[in-house]
């Protein structure tokens, strides 16, 4: 049986979160002397000398009402490397508990368990790159407190089966962080509609892939409202600044722009899909439910270096584990596709 109060860790269990000046007052005022701002106003415009919203209400109840979720189940992030970072320091004490995560697949899992001093647990993909679940379940140890499951995977670019994930979640009594970094380019439904029948389920998603919002690092993790309220007490209290606030919102209005944007980028990825196996120095394309594509060729470092010296710059995968030979490709624009195709044709 999952209880959540057994992994959390005795340090955080006591703990209080940081009341700042915005918690403190509630009311309404006309002059702000709490918070130790500058009430002349602001070198970088109107508004930004004021912290922002800790909580970030507005912004949570506008992506509750998109995902059909709670705003008491949404934390949101400087990106969701800072979600994954506090999901260690929740529950995994240093030098004592281990996360499992299933290479090859995102680097900031192992990066971010070794600044937390979380002993790492790797259970290769498949062939297919897919979970071998008993294998993982048989590592599981008293310690893991964490198993992280990337669908669509980066790097190989594929959804993970339902069924593989519903296995871990119903046999692992830790968190089952799955992150959907780039759900929004797969055909398939979110983790977060089964959030209600899985307590110890976390859900990752970002607004830096189909978003285009990179650049204002706001990620978000979906979980029971009581994951979601430690999330809240050990996180820094101004991690979302206004601007990114605000211009998240902005873009949250914007739907059907967001419906286009991906609509092109899957059709770009499909004809790049089409077109990259008839290459000569393409061995391999696999299948891809993300924004980016990976591409075994003949011979990756020189591939890598000659597009560099074309002014294309790929991700060289060519040394992971699972990944001997590939390239990562991100999907670009009609033209950045075609100069890449045209690239990759001359290739000697
Ligand atoms: C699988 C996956 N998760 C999370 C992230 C990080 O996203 P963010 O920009 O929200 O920190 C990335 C970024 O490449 C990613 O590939």
């Amino acid at each position: 049986m999952f209880n959540l109060n057994d992994i959390i860790r005795p340090n955080v269990l006591k703990m209080k979160a940081y009341s700042s000046a915005r918690d403190e007052f509630k009311g309404s005022a006309s002059i702000f002397l709490d918070a130790n701002e500058n009430n002349l106003g602001s070198l970088a415009g109107e508004k930004y000398n004021r912290y922002p919203d800790p909580h970030q209400k507005k912004l949570k109840a506008r992506i509750a009402e998109i995902k059909g979720v709670q705003p008491e189940q949404i934390f949101l992030g400087n990106g969701s490397d800072e979600a994954i970072d506090l999901l260690f320091r929740m529950v995994c004490r240093p030098g004592q508990d281990s996360m499992l995560h299933l290479p090859p697949t995102y680097g900031m899992y192992e990066v971010s368990a070794n600044l937390n001093e979380v002993a790492l647990q790797a259970v290769q993909l498949t062939g297919e790159y897919q979970i071998p679940v008993e294998e993982v379940l048989l590592n599981v140890k008293p310690t893991t407190k964490i198993i992280f499951i990337c669908s669509p995977n980066n790097p190989t670019g594929n959804l993970i089966e339902t069924e593989s994930i519903e296995d871990i979640l119903r046999a692992f009594n830790g968190l089952v962080v799955v992150d959907e970094a780039y759900i929004d380019f797969a055909d398939a439904r979110s983790w977060t509609s089964r959030l209600q029948e899985f307590p110890n389920l976390v859900v990752l998603q970002t607004f830096s892939k189909a978003w285009g919002m990179a650049g204002l690092r706001l990620g978000l993790a979906f979980a029971s409202k009581d994951i979601i309220s430690v999330l809240d007490k050990i996180k820094p209290p101004y991690n979302i600044n206004e601007a990114t606030q605000e211009l998240a919102l902005q873009a949250l209005e914007r739907g059907e722009a967001l419906k286009d944007m991906i609509e092109e980028i899957v059709q770009e990825r499909e004809l790049l899909l089409e077109a990259l196996p008839d290459l000569p120095a393409v061995e391999h394309v696999y299948a891809s439910d993300a924004n980016f594509i990976l591409v075994k060729v003949t011979d990756p470092n020189g591939m890598y270096n000659y597009l560099l010296d074309k002014g294309i710059v790929v991700r060289n995968r060519s040394s992971l584990p699972g990944c001997e030979g590939c390239l990562r490709i991100s999907v670009g624009t009609l033209e950045e596709n075609q100069r890449l195709l045209q690239a990759i044709a001359e290739f000697k």
